[in-house]
C-alpha cells in the first residue's frame, strides 16, 4: 500500500478510537468515505493517471475502502455496546428492595381464617365452591331433607324476602349447605369441595350476629365412610389450631340432611379464668357434620345405592375467636380501626401450610 494510504489509515484508526459516541464516529465516516470525503477525493484523481498506473491505484484504493469500512464497523460495535451498558447501568432498578413494615391496612380475621381453612383443605385436595347469598326454599331447605312444616325451619330464624307473585319467597341462606345441593346437581361424583361464605339468621347477641360466615365441606364418592369424615376433621382441627395434641370428640347429634350426624368438640382448659385450646378437661363445640342423608343424594339425582359421603359445617367467626382470643363476636362488624389494627393480619402474610398459617 502506498505511503499516503498508510498514513490515511493511521489517521482513521486514531480518529475512530477518539470518537466517544456513534454520532461522532459517523462524522469520521463521512470525512473518510462520504461524497466529499478523503477517499472520494483520491478516487477522483484516478482519471489523471496513466492507464497501467490507474488499474494498480484503483485496486489499492478498493482495498483501502474495505479496510476503512472494517475499522469503522468495529469501532461502531464497540460504541454501541458501551452505550447499552451505560443505559442499563443508568436505568437499573433494585427490585429486591423490601416492603416497608409500616404498610397500611390489615386483613380482617374472618378473611384470614377463611384463607387458612382454604389452605388446609386445598392441601387435602378440596376445591372451593360458591353459591348465592339469596337462595330459594328448595336449595336452603327442601333438598336438604327439611320439608315444609319441618321444625328445623323455625329453628333457623330465616330472613325472608317479599313474596313473589306465585307465592314463593326467596330468603337469605341460613347456612352454606345449599352449596352442597348446587354442587351435586351441577356435576357428578367424585366430589370434594369446601364452600366458604356468608350466612344469615335473624339473631343478635354476644355470640350471634345477623350475618356470619360458615364453611361447608362435602365429599361424595363410592366408598367414603365415617372414618374418612373423622380423619379429615381431626386433621383439619389440629392443623388449624397449629397443635397436634388438641383433643377432638365426636358427639351424636341430629341434622335433617345427615345420618348419622355428629357435633364435634375440641378440648380446652379454663384454668385461671383463661380459655386455652388443648388438653385440659373442658370441651367446646365447634362444628356439625355427618354422612349425607340418602334423601339429599336423591334430591340431587345421585343414586344412594352407589354413592355416599360426608358433609360438615363450621362457623368461621367461632373458630377465629377461639384461635385468636377475640372475646365478643359483635366487634367483628363494628369497623373499629383500633380493633382491626389489633386483631388484623399483615396483608402480605398469605397463609400456606409450607410457609406457615400464621406468622
Ligand atoms: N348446616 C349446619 C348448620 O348450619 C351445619 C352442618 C353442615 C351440619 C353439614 C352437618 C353437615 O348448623
Amino acid at each position: 500500500m502506498s505511503n499516503d494510504l498508510i498514513q490515511l489509515e493511521a489517521w482513521l484508526t486514531e480518529a475512530a478510537m477518539a470518537a466517544t459516541s456513534v454520532g461522532t464516529l459517523d462524522t469520521v465516516r463521512v470525512e473518510t468515505l462520504g461524497k466529499k470525503g478523503r477517499l472520494t477525493a483520491l478516487l477522483k484523481e484516478l482519471g489523471t493517471l496513466a492507464p497501467d498506473q490507474r488499474a494498480q491505484r484503483g485496486a489499492e484504493l478498493n482495498v483501502f475502502k474495505q479496510r476503512a469500512t472494517e475499522i469503522l464497523e468495529r469501532r461502531q460495535a464497540e460504541l454501541r455496546d458501551a452505550e447499552v451498558e451505560a443505559r442499563l447501568a443508568a436505568e437499573r432498578i433494585d427490585v429486591t428492595l423490601t416492603v416497608r413494615p409500616e404498610t397500611e391496612g390489615r386483613v380482617h380475621p374472618v378473611s384470614q381464617t377463611m384463607d387458612e381453612i382454604i389452605a388446609i383443605f386445598g392441601q387435602m385436595g378440596f376445591t372451593v365452591a360458591e353459591g348465592p347469598d339469596i337462595e330459594d326454599d328448595f336449595h336452603n331447605f327442601t333438598a336438604l331433607n327439611i320439608p315444609p312444616e319441618h321444625p328445623a325451619r323455625q329453628m333457623h330464624d330465616t330472613f325472608y324476602l317479599p313474596e313473589q307473585s306465585g307465592g314463593s319467597r326467596f330468603l337469605l341462606r341460613t347456612h352454606t349447605s345449599p352449596v352442597q345441593i348446587r354442587t351435586m346437581r351441577a356435576g357428578q361424583p367424585p366430589i370434594r369441595i369446601i364452600a366458604p361464605g356468608r350466612t344469615y339468621r335473624c339473631d343478635s347477641d354476644m355470640t350471634h350476629t345477623p350475618m356470619f360466615h360458615q364453611v361447608e365441606g362435602l365429599v361424595i364418592d363410592r366408598t367414603t365412610h365415617f372414618g374418612h369424615l373423622k380423619g379429615c376433621i381431626i386433621e383439619f382441627i389440629r392443623t388449624y389450631f397449629e397443635s397436634g395434641d388438641v383433643p377432638v370428640r365426636f358427639r351424636p347429634s341430629f341434622f335433617p340432611f345427615t345420618e348419622p350426624s355428629a357435633e364435634v368438640d375440641i378440648g380446652c382448659s379454663r384454668a385461671g379464668g383463661e380459655l386455652k385450646i388443648g388438653p385440659g378437661g373442658g370441651w367446646l363445640e365447634i362444628l356439625g357434620c355427618g354422612m349425607v342423608h340418602p334423601n339429599v343424594l336423591r334430591a340431587c339425582n345421585i343414586d344412594p345405592d352407589v354413592y355416599q359421603g360426608f358433609a360438615f359445617g363450621v362457623g368461621i367467626e367461632r373458630i377465629a375467636m377461639l384461635k385468636y382470643g377475640i372475646p365478643d363476636l359483635r366487634t367483628f362488624y363494628e369497623s373499629d380501626l383500633r380493633w382491626l389494627r389489633h386483631y388484623g393480619f399483615a396483608a402480605l402474610d398469605v397463609p400456606t401450610l409450607t410457609g406457615g398459617l400464621t406468622r
